[in-house]
């Protein structure tokens, strides 16, 4: 049985205060849930990760970056590493979302390798994928889809491969008010599960938690939650309200 798992991703929002704050405020809201029945994480922007994971760390709630760099250590400015990530209280790390995809431009092959350096660096990857309004509407979802998910894991053994969480977000749905359906959601991670047991055998596919991303809100969360392979939810603008942050939370058990 997989453990339900929602993901607040905040983006480049909130300030040192209100981040805290926003932080302190889901972590007593959420208090009862979290870590019981359900993992919840929160992603902040870089600077404030450490003030973050500070007031979050007697809590059972994790905190991720949105972000990981494919290399360890080295000369690299501006970057950061999966093991500087760690070191500070990080868990999680985001990798491949579509705003890295579309508007930074991070291929398929750079997301893969971002996806092994946070795993080496002890981190745990949260895998986003999904595709664009125009794939979605020349009918390749299933291809854009299924290229991505095999690009992005390529080289990781069964091993490496359990410590991956994977984001389903159709780039459509993400900050749009358009949620896919329950069904549409259903579909994708369907097909996403039935390839990771081509590629891992059936009780890893099994094993691994797919989320669905997109204009998630406290009305539509429930709903997603019901079907068979959405196993939680990776939140963007409602997880800076801590109110509705912590609805979806509980509507995810
Ligand atoms: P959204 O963002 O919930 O604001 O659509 C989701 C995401 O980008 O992870």
């Amino acid at each position: 049985m997989r453990k339900p798992f929602v993901a607040g991703n905040w983006k480049m929002n909130t300030d040192s205060h209100s981040g805290v704050e926003l932080a302190r405020a889901i972590a007593d809201g959420a208090l009862d849930a979290a870590g019981h029945s359900v993992d919840v994480a929160v992603c902040p922007p870089f600077v404030y990760l450490q003030a973050v994971a500070g007031a979050l760390s007697s809590t059972s709630i994790a905190v991720g970056a949105q972000d990981v760099y494919c290399e360890q250590k080295g000369a690299f400015t501006g970057e950061i590493s999966a093991s500087m990530l760690k070191d500070i209280g990080c868990t999680y790390a985001l990798c491949g979302h579509s705003e890295r995809r579309h508007v930074i431009g991070e291929s398929d092959e750079l997301v893969n390798k971002k996806i092994s350096a946070a795993i080496l660096g002890g981190l745990l990857p949260i895998f986003c994928l999904g595709e664009l309004l125009s794939e979605r509407e020349a009918l390749e979802t299933d291809e854009v889809v299924s290229r991505q998910l095999r690009n992005g894991l390529s080289g990781l053994d069964v091993e490496k491969v359990s410590a991956v969480t994977i984001a389903y977000e159709p780039v459509w749905a993400i900050g749009t008010g358009l949620t896919a359906t329950p069904e549409q959601a259903q579909q994708v991670h369907a097909l996403i599960r039935k390839l990771l047991g081509e590629m891992y055998g059936e009780r890893v596919a099994e094993e691994i938690r797919i989320l669905y991303g997109g204009s998630v809100k406290p009305d539509n969360a429930a709903e997603l939650m019901t079907e068979k392979d959405i196993d939680g939810l990776l939140v963007g603008g409602a997880s800076l309200k801590a109110d509705d942050f912590v609805a979806i939370i509980k509507s995810s058990l």
